[in-house]
């Protein structure tokens, strides 16, 4: 054996210790996500671009507990929702120099309806790679005369929460055919590309190890139809990127910056991954 895969396998076996030690793989719970009356979908057949990595796409919803899992089924608890609520009060005021509000061009937030279902996407006009968080940005700098939002900070994912509820219950259906093409290819790469002193890629826990626990954590498949993310730990929301980067974070190695290409290719890409997994708007998660 090379030192570099002896090292590798101690590393992940240290990472994975709880499993090693016995604790259980355990199943996904066997539960159905109904929000204001709605069933919202989160058990759905793969993809055939998938070929077979997961044998059926299970939302990261039922890998939470029982206590997390209900906050989501309530728009009253979800503390998400009060966010959305921030949201809608940033939509409707002026700002920049045009003086201009989201609502002064797209009238009511529903005119956002399907978008997040689609995005990532290659825009058509522009062939640039675009989340929602990207479509924000370009209309504050290029049409209201505003600064560009932090692209983590509270006006973008207050905005994005907002946006993201317009499509609850819709299936993902991320787009990797015609111009998505080679950004899917550069995402998929960056999904199976070891990374940091761990040496580990989002596929070995997400793909290799769904269902085991890390730590306290139940790992997931790792699917950003919940996102944007109400995070208990953190108290705040986080969107699929800020996520990602502490996944690689986590395996101590540097990570690709905020709305960088690499970062922009594997958000289509995992998006992608989970096409027929229902938007879930404001997800909850510990
Ligand atoms: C001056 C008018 C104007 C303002 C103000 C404006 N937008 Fe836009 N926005 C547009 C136009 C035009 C497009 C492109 C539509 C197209 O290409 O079909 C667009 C596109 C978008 C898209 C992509 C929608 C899609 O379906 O492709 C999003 C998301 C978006 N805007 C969000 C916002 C938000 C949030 C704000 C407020 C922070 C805002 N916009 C402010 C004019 C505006
Ligand atoms: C060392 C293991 C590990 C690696 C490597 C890792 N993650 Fe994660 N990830 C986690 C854990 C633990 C969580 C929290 C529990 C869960 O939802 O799986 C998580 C959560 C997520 C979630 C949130 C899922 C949800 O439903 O809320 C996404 C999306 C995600 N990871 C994507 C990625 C991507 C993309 C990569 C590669 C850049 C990656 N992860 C690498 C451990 C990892």
């Amino acid at each position: 054996m090379k030192p570099r895969t002896i090292k590798t396998a101690l590393a992940a076996t240290a990472f994975f210790g709880l499993a090693v030690t016995g604790m259980a793989l355990a199943e996904p719970v066997d539960d159905k996500l109904i929000i204001e009356g709605e069933e919202i979908k989160t058990i759905a057949e793969p993809s055939a671009h998938l070929d077979g990595a997961l044998p059926e796409l299970v939302s990261g919803w039922h890998y939470r507990d029982t206590e997390t899992r209900a906050m989501q089924m309530d728009d009253f608890d979800n503390p998400g929702m009060i966010f959305v609520d921030r949201g809608l009060d940033i939509w409707n005021a002026a700002d920049g120099t045009e003086d201009k509000s989201c609502a002064s061009c797209h009238e009511g937030p529903e005119s956002m309806a399907g978008l997040r279902a689609v995005t990532p996407r290659v825009d058509a006009k522009t062939g640039d790679v675009m989340n929602i968080e990207g479509y924000i940005n370009d209309c504050r700098t290029t049409r209201m005369g505003a600064e560009a939002w932090n692209l983590k900070g509270d006006p973008m994912t207050d905005v994005l929460a907002l946006i993201s509820l317009q499509s609850r219950g819709e299936l993902m259906n991320v787009a990797i055919d015609g111009p998505a093409a080679p950004v899917y290819e550069m995402g998929k790469e960056i999904y199976y590309t070891r990374y940091g002193q761990l040496e580990l890629s989002c596929a070995n826990c997400h793909e290799d190890n769904n269902g085991n626990h890390i730590r306290s954590d139940h790992l997931s498949q790792g699917h950003t139809n919940g996102f944007p993310v109400y995070r208990l730990k953190q108290a705040a929301l986080l969107t699929a990127q800020h996520r990602f980067v502490g996944c690689v974070r986590d395996t101590r190695a540097e990570t690709f910056g905020l709305g960088s290409d690499e970062l922009n290719a594997l958000e289509l890409y995992v998006a992608s991954r989970g096409n027929g997994l229902a938007v879930e708007g404001v997800s909850v998660r510990h």
